[in-house]
């Protein structure tokens, strides 16, 4: 139902990975090439909302009159989602972002030594559960990106972070999840309503997301 109008809607969409820089020439990532993000951000346009479109690294353009912010690392990300939260009515968190990031990026590059080294992690912020605590008239939309327990575990997540709705991929599925053109996913709700939908492209998938945000939004005014 391309028909339903975001117009006058604020949409906060992060896509692709975040980077933590391990040395000037090195970084732990994750495989998201921001094809689910982006989808998300052309469909929200073409409905028109205005969309604010905060990514890590990737290879794609950002579609035509969104509003772009590109970041590196988790704490960039969650910045520039702190900074616009307030103005927006709904976020999509399809970023893959990284739990952790190196206790002690190095300024030079670090020379081979021994045959095993040990990289020491600090935990990042959950960007989203903060938003959990944050939110007032906004509509929280999370995924969850699992490879075992995808129901159990997606359910924690909507719970821990306050979300009105997750979208739960099991990346290891041939067709979902990573850098995959189609992606298959199981919708949950707050009230452990499950709803699952078939293969299909991140561009459909994300006209199906659009639609149940839409019913989550007029249920809410
Ligand atoms: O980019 P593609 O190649 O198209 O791949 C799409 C995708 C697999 C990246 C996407 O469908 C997806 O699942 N995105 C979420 C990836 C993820 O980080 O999932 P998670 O289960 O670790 O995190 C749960 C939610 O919390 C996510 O909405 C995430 O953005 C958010 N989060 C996680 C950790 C953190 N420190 N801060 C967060 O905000």
């Amino acid at each position: 139902n391309t028909g339903n109008n975001f117009t006058g809607k604020r949409i906060l969409i992060t896509a692709g990975g975040t980077r933590e820089p391990v040395d000037p020439v090195r970084y732990i990532g994750n495989r998201s090439s921001g094809k689910m993000g982006y989808a998300l951000a052309q469909a929200a346009k073409s409905r028109g909302a205005e969309v604010i479109l905060i990514s890590g690294p990737v290879s794609l353009s950002p579609p035509a009159g969104v509003e772009f912010v590109k970041v590196e690392t988790t704490q960039e990300m969650r910045e520039a989602v702190l900074a616009n939260f307030n103005q927006v009515d709904i976020v999509i968190k399809a970023a893959a972002v990284a739990d952790y990031r190196p206790l002690e990026p190095q300024e030079q590059k670090i020379k081979k030594t021994g045959e095993i080294v040990t990289l020491q992690l600090a935990k990042n912020p959950d960007i989203l559960k903060e938003l959990g605590t944050l939110k007032k008239h906004q509509l929280l939309i999370g995924f969850a990106a699992e490879t075992e327990e995808l129901i159990a575990n997606a359910a924690e997540k909507i719970r821990l972070k306050k979300l009105d709705m997750i979208i739960a991929n099991d990346v290891t599925l041939p067709g979902a999840g990573f850098d995959a053109d189609t992606n298959i996913v199981k919708l949950l709700y707050p009230s452990g309503r499950v709803e699952e939908l078939p293969q299909m492209s991140k561009t459909e998938l994300s006209a199906v997301i659009l639609d149940k945000i839409y019913n989550l939004m007029i249920n809410l005014t």
